[in-house]
């Protein structure tokens, strides 16, 4: 897909919500540090693990997706606070990066699993639209929101440190 189209589909898809205003049905689920990718699906991605090095190099490659094509700054904020213009219409609404106890129980595979299969309160389903690099990448960037608390075995960067 290219860019202009992923950017029509993010548009779309944030307008529709916003304009239909939906809310999805209230669980347990709300609590951010309840696990997002389905039951079936959690351990093995759990068991992911990051190929890309945290180093400088990636964390600018995943900065510049987070600002620039993912769009994903639209909805979680310029810091990460999950408070971007377009996530206002999400309950609960898009993820705060910036909360150390969920950067803390989440593995990079379960947020890669999310980007790529989207979660049911909202998160967009990336798909294809990012290669696999990119959303490791932007997983890197994303953990610099969480001053260091990251989940345990988890990443090559958490090896490295
Ligand atoms: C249209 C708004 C929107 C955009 C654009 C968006 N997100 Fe989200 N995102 C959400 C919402 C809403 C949630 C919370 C959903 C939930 O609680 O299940 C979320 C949740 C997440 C989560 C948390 C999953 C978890 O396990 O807790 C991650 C990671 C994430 N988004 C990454 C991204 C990345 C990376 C991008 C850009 C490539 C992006 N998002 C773009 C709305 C958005």
């Amino acid at each position: 897909m290219k860019r202009s189209d992923l950017l029509k589909l993010l548009t779309v898809t944030t307008l529709a919500f916003l304009y239909i205003g939906v809310r999805p049905a209230h669980g347990g689920g709300e609590d951010p540090l309840v696990p997002r990718v389905p039951e079936e699906k959690l351990a093995s991605a759990k068991l992911m693990k990051n190929p890309v090095v945290a180093d400088a190099k990636s964390i600018a490659a995943g900065r510049e997706i987070y600002y620039g094509k993912g769009l994903c700054v639209n909805c979680h904020g310029e810091s990460g606070k999950g408070d971007g213009p377009g996530g206002a219409s999400f309950d609960p609404g898009p993820r705060n990066f910036t909360n150390t106890a969920w950067q803390a129980v989440r593995t990079d595979g379960e947020l890669f699993t999310a980007i790529t299969d989207g979660t049911q309160y909202g998160m967009i389903a990336f798909g294809d639209n990012l290669t696999a690099k990119e959303k490791w990448e932007v997983i890197n960037f994303i953990r610099t929101f969480g001053a260091g608390a990251v989940a345990k075995n988890t990443s090559a960067k958490s090896e490295q440190k």
